[in-house]
């Protein structure tokens, strides 16, 4: 069966490994997948719930479209683009955010997290951010939606906000329900300085990630640096449970192999870190350098870069533009 495939990165700077590894390479494998139309989208709207430099925004925009093409997804088969061209995004958020409860926002773990503790201080697009993120999924009639798994909690609020719609406006079907695509291993990837907090780009230290740009140097620089403990690698899975910091070095080794945890563990097993760290650096090193080498050059090129935004845009846009048609006329308008 063909997929509809639709996801979202924000253009908010530091793209990483977990970003790669939880989403990114599961874009490339769905760009390839023969059937499939796929769209990728740079959410800059989303950016700016949380303040942003409007030059920094600009070049982080090309960065991360820049990042989708040098990761392996082929512009000329899967729609890349950014949402602040497409004004039904806008649109539909605010007719979806008047059916959405305010008790369902209240319950988004990733507001609170971000919001930290003066919530009154977060901006209202922070808090309303989900809602948005409804709207980019279900104007494209989206069957599925990978993403890490950080995102599960706003993929299930997207089920609730579209059944409510379809029940409200007695339109059985119309919005259509996606279904998450969240990998079983590897869709939580840790930071490197503390394996129970997640790699994130606002980590105020960048030895926590490994950056989609960064060179081989900084590479293997990170994972000498990398925390870890002082016990040699285990040879049983459940070894793992109380050692945070190993199971996410091996969970990222295995994910970059495309082998089970057990498979890394069995290789491993009773060596040290040094050697281990060793291997995790080659892998690292083979498969996060390329990219960043393209990463680059083709930031060399904005032109380009403008052109997949825009084109891709105006592909969007036409059945976008479609759907929240259909939408204001159910709606009343
Ligand atoms: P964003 O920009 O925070 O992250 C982009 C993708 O990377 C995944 N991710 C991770 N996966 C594993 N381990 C990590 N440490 C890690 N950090 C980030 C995220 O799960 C995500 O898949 N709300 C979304 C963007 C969005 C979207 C959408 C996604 C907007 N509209 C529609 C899907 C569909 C976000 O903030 O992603």
């Amino acid at each position: 069966m063909s997929k509809k495939i639709f996801s979202g990165v924000q253009p908010t700077g530091n793209l990483h490994l977990g970003n790669y590894l939880g989403a990114i390479k599961n874009f490339v494998e769905l760009n390839n997948e023969k059937d499939n139309e796929c769209f990728f989208c740079v959410v800059d709207l989303h950016a700016i719930t949380t303040k942003q430099e409007p030059k920094e925004l600009k070049k982080n925009i090309r960065e991360t479209a820049a990042t989708f093409i040098a990761s392996g997804i082929d512009p000329k088969k899967s729609i890349i683009f950014n949402q602040s061209m497409v004004s039904a995004h806008s649109e539909a958020a605010w007719i979806l955010s008047c059916v959405s409860k305010i008790g369902w926002l209240n319950r988004m773990t990733q507001f609170k997290e971000k919001a930290g503790k003066d919530k009154e201080k977060a901006s209202i697009g922070l808090y309303s951010y989900p809602v948005l993120m409804a709207a980019d999924i279900l104007l494209y009639d989206t069957t599925h939606v990978p993403v890490g798994d950080d995102q599960k909690q706003h993929l299930e609020l997207c089920r609730d906000i579209a059944q409510k719609f379809n029940n409200d406006f007695n339109a059985p079907e119309f919005l259509r329900l996606p279904e998450p695509l969240i990998q079983k291993e590897f869709s939580r990837i840790m930071s490197l300085k503390d394996g129970l907090k997640k790699m994130s780009k606002s980590d105020p230290s960048d030895l926590s990630r490994v950056n989609l740009t960064d060179d081989k140097d900084q590479i293997s620089n990170k994972i000498k640096k990398a925390k870890t403990d002082p016990l040699p690698i285990p040879s049983e899975l459940n070894d793992l449970s109380q050692r945070p910091e190993t199971a996410n070095l091996l969970g990222i080794y295995s994910s970059l192999k495309n082998q089970n945890l057990e498979k890394s563990i069995n290789e491993f097993n009773g060596k040290n870190f040094s050697e281990f760290k060793k291997k995790l650096s080659e892998i690292l090193i083979e498969k996060i350098e390329p990219i960043s080498k393209e990463i680059k050059k083709l930031l060399k090129d904005e032109k380009y870069l403008d052109t997949i935004l825009l084109e891709g845009s105006q592909k969007a846009d036409e059945i976008a533009s479609k759907k929240i048609k259909e939408i204001k006329k159910l709606v009343g308008f």
